[in-house]
């Protein structure tokens, strides 16, 4: 596996393998790699010859306040990881390497619309940070494929939309959410939770996939089964931000179930915000 900072050795690589006729898969990720990341890793081997995973801590997806300092780097674990895994280059570049003029007045990419509801309702700007930092790294790599996780299901949406809207050829692919044996989606943010939050943490999927069963039963309202599970939540220790059913298509609010829906939550739980959601296609 090579290691690599900068664009430039990067590009060569990337000329060396197109010149031979062979496809690359990237896989963006900030790090902190777990058993999801490497999921994804091994779907974009299923699908490319060459799988490149960035691991980069994007400064503009953080708000203020936020846990961009305390946000969990592992690059020595990060590393030996993706070379068990067979990965060909881990592109690790710097700040000044993906935003070259800097991070003021730098040119952005937004996704109106989607990037304010749910997540971004709570985290203003985030999305905004995400989509531009992948619109960079998709133009660094040029991949065939970039792939992503329904764990963050938001983010995917919206990665979907602005590949859409900016005509962009990279095909994006989608990888479940691995949970731990509790039903824990598996989360770099995780390491926050002390012993006994840990404990209680597994009541999020829970209260989803209680929702997921009442909506799949039929006959439910769905106002009630989201105020119901914020209820459960704050019950379990949790402060939720939303709880919402929403279509899985667009994330617009459906007035009934029916067709492909996505149930959404995020919550506090201690010093962790965690987010997660269930498909549902009834
Ligand atoms: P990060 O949180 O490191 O996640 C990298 C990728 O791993 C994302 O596509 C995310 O959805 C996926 N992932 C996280 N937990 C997962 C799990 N339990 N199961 C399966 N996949 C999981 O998401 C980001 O980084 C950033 O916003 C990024 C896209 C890299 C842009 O900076």
């Amino acid at each position: 596996m090579l290691t690599i900072s900068d664009k430039k050795t990067l590009r060569e690589q990337l000329v060396e393998w197109h010149q031979v006729g062979e496809s690359v898969a990237l896989v963006p990720t900030m790090g902190n790699l777990h058993k999801g990341h490497m999921s994804l890793v091994q779907l974009a081997a299923e699908h490319a010859e060459r799988v490149v995973v960035s691991v980069f801590v994007n400064p503009t997806q953080f708000g203020e306040g936020e846990d961009f300092n305390s946000y969990p780097r592992t690059p020595e674990k990060d590393a030996r990881q993706l070379k068990r895994a067979g990965v060909d280059v881990l592109f690790a570049p710097t700040v000044e390497e993906v935003y070259p003029f800097g991070l003021e007045n730098t040119t952005r990419v937004s996704v109106p619309g989607l990037s304010e509801i749910l997540c971004g309702e709570h985290r203003p700007g985030h999305f905004d940070g995400v989509t531009s930092v992948v619109m960079r790294l998709l133009n660094m790599v040029s991949p065939n494929f970039a792939v992503f996780g329904q764990k963050d299901y938001q983010q995917l949406v919206i990665l979907r939309r602005m590949a859409a809207e900016l005509h962009m050829h990279t095909k994006l692919l989608a990888g479940p959410t691995l949970r731990d044996e509790a039903g824990l989606a598996m989360s770099s943010r995780n390491q926050y939770l002390s012993d006994s939050e840990m404990l209680s943490a597994p009541l999020l999927y829970a209260t989803l996939s209680d929702a997921r069963e009442k909506l799949l039963a039929g006959g439910a309202d769905i106002a009630a089964i989201e105020k119901a599970a914020v209820k459960a939540l704050a019950a379990g220790g949790f402060e939720p931000d939303y709880f919402s059913v929403r279509r899985a298509g667009d994330l617009s609010q459906p007035e009934k179930a029916g067709g492909n829906l996505v149930i959404m939550a995020a919550a506090q739980l201690g010093n962790a915000r965690l987010i997660d959601n269930v498909l549902v296609e009834t």
